[in-house]
């Protein structure tokens, strides 16, 4: 399948998932409003790949990645590292919550996959 629909509406506030697209992980992270405000308040100019908040995440709320470290392709893990989103133990890349690259080898942020909401919860990947 070439696209796949999701239902965010059971996924909690400050947790993530992993649902499968492409044969890759996708990462969907329902962020609460302290995540995000610090997610917006990051000084572009201290990033390796600088992209503001509000193009990472088209509602805020949720952010949607393709869950392959850019480095050399490894699976993050949610929720580690020291920048409260995805940790890459094979060689040690921290992300924050948007999926951007804060340290470590990786050269790129998350990559975006193309989505749109059909409706307030559920979105379609691809
Ligand atoms: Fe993720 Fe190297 S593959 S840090």
């Amino acid at each position: 399948l070439s696209s796949v629909e999701v239902d965010l509406s059971g996924i909690p506030e400050s947790s993530a998932v992993i649902v499968k697209w492409r044969g890759k992980p996708l990462f969907i992270r329902h962020r609460n409003q302290e995540e995000i405000a610090a997610a917006q308040q990051v000084d572009l100019a201290t990033l390796p790949d600088p992209e503001p908040d509000t193009k990472r995440a088209k509602v805020p709320e949720w952010v949607i990645l393709v869950g392959v470290c850019t480095h050399l392709g490894c699976i993050p893990i949610s929720g580690g590292g020291d920048y409260a989103g995805w940790y890459c133990p094979c060689h040690g890349s921290h992300y924050d919550n948007a999926g951007r690259i804060r340290k470590g080898p990786a050269p790129l942020n998350l990559v975006i996959p193309p989505y749109k909401f059909i409706s307030e919860d559920k979105i379609i990947v691809g």
